[in-house]
């Protein structure tokens, strides 16, 4: 079911921290566009039928041990290349050109001035862009067979091409917002240097996919969560195969408010997915009775989980399948297309499936990044709501609770966070945040209300911004907001008499704060 790379442009990864970037900006100009290892041979590359190649940045230098290198003969090929801070520096490098360390480091914002289209610039009328650098090392000297299409102050050679071949180099990052005409200058390598077909999108993918998917012949079966990835998964699988999906929600007690409603009414009633909510809270609460520890709490859940699902799948199986909501950087990350990425994230499961159900996985998104999936989602009907959710820890407000978790805790973490949720959407920064929440811990604060003295719990209320969750930097939320939230929380959520305003980024905080 992979989508084809014929006509697409292959990314080879030599790691750097936009890799995907590159992928995603080029899928959204239409052209398919995968990660591949970054020794993928120019062999196999012609084989796939690639219209381009993009080399990507990384953070070896060409010339230390161990660099990961390109096939050579890319550099001498006729498919078109573009090498992209360390790919272009292999490209110098390969041409016999030289690298070497910039005497200040580039970092951030830099101004190019370009000197001639060459085709990657062409229709980018504007002699001066700024463009996203971020360096150390840099092309020292060009071989005459390559012209200069852009400098910066610190780079002379920002932007070159080979004479008479479709070999491009930037010292810059085109992938990256910041870079002024960046999707142009992607642009124009794919369709009129490549000329890269324009057949990637989320309609072909839908279509593509249920005629595939509806060729499952068995039972296949699904959890929900409530979240993107799972209720998309569950929506397509719907559409292909209607009745034979079975999807399960498990009410672990430790969801946001109304979960179960949302998928209720979301996925089966909107839908007509064919889910089953199981209510297993009261077990997963029992478990945790006077744990405090969060490593402990997350196994617990874990292990509940499995328990409970696996007990949903004997007693309505047996299904011939498991689908899961794996995303591409999942795939890509988790090592089974590996590239030499610098920080591979640790994943964080729902616990670990069952694996002695002899299943087999079909992962329908595997394909397909974070904001497709969300496309994918309205595409099939799913409102914006679910489309457009925060991400929530698997262990739930298990780690959202400090210490141990009790109902009264749990309660006053889920009433204060869809405060904080209602709020932001009222104030339309919902969507614009990566998370928003608030928790709580053990910590009695004295208040007064009226003239009583009253001991009651401190809330904290995080609102993160993030691309990918490695790192995490605190809103700056307007004062005003604060205090509506603050006001609301202590007004509503009995128990309450103060809220604190989380102002630690990642790192050295996490997200969740256990
Ligand atoms: P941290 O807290 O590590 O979170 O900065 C990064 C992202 O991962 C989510 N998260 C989890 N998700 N199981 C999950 O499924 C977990 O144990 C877990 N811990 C954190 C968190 O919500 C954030 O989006």
């Amino acid at each position: 079911m992979q989508p084809d790379l014929a006509g697409g442009i292959a990314v080879l990864d030599f790691g750097g921290q936009y890799a995907h970037l590159i992928c995603r900006r080029i899928r959204s100009l239409g052209v398919y566009s995968a990660l591949l290892p970054h020794d993928t041979s120019l062999e196999e590359l012609k084989r796939m039928g690639v219209a381009g190649i993009v080399l990507s940045g990384g953070p070896a230098s060409v010339y230390s041990q161990g660099a990961p290198a390109a096939d050579p003969s890319i550099f001498r090929s006729e498919i078109p290349t573009l090498g992209i801070c360390y790919g272009y520096q292999l490209m110098v490098k390969a041409h016999g050109g030289e690298v070497g360390k910039v005497e200040k480091k580039e970092y951030g914002r830099a101004s190019i001035t370009v000197v001639e289209g060459g085709g990657l610039f062409d229709g980018l009328a504007e002699d001066r862009l700024v463009c996203w650098m971020s360096h150390t090392d840099s092309a020292k000297s060009i071989p005459p067979t390559m012209k200069v299409l852009a400098s910066s102050s610190n780079s002379p050679y920002a932007a070159v091409r080979v004479s008479g071949a479709p070999q491009f180099g930037v010292q810059f990052h085109p992938e990256v917002s910041h870079t002024e005409r960046g999707q142009a200058l992607l642009s124009n390598f794919a369709f009129g240097i490549c000329r890269a077909d324009r057949s990637w999108s989320m309609e072909g993918f839908l279509e593509r996919s249920v005629e595939s998917l509806s060729k499952i012949d068995g039972r296949v079966l699904c959890a929900v969560s409530g979240g993107v990835d799972s209720s998309v998964t569950a929506a397509l699988l719907s559409r292909a195969i209607g009745p034979r999906l079975r999807s399960v929600f498990i009410d672990t007690g430790l969801l946001r408010e109304g979960e179960a409603d949302r998928v209720r009414r979301f996925l089966g009633k909107e839908l007509g997915v064919n889910v089953e909510i199981v209510d297993a809270s009261e077990q997963f609460l029992g478990a945790l009775r006077g744990v405090a520890d969060p490593e402990r709490k997350r196994k617990i859940v874990g292990k509940m989980f499995a328990d409970a699902f696996e007990e949903f799948a004997r007693r309505e199986g047996p299904f011939t399948h498991l689908a899961q909501g794996t995303l591409y950087p999942d795939v890509i990350e988790s090592g089974r297309s590996i590239g030499p990425a610098s920080v591979i994230k640790t994943h964080h499961n729902v616990g670990g499936l069952p694996a002695d159900l002899s299943m087999k996985v079909v992962e329908p998104l595997r394909d397909l990044y974070k904001d497709e999936v969300r496309e994918l989602g309205r595409l099939l009907g799913l409102a914006t709501p679910v489309v457009e959710r925060h991400p929530f820890p698997g262990p739930g407000l298990a780690v959202r609770v400090i210490g141990e978790v009790t109902k009264e805790k749990l309660r006053v973490c889920r009433e204060s966070s869809s405060i904080v949720e209602q709020v932001l959407e009222e104030e339309g920064i919902y969507g614009r945040v990566w998370q928003a929440f608030a928790y709580v811990g053990d910590d009695l604060v004295t208040g007064v209300l009226g003239d009583e003295r009253k001991h009651g719990y401190q809330v904290i209320v995080k609102v993160v911004e993030s691309v990918d969750a490695m790192t995490a930097d605190w809103t700056r939320l307007d004062p005003g907001v604060l205090e509506r939230i603050s006001n609301r929380i202590t007004n509503e959520v009995p128990g309450v008499v103060a809220v604190a305003y989380s102002i630690s980024s990642k790192p050295p905080a996490t997200i969740e704060p256990q």
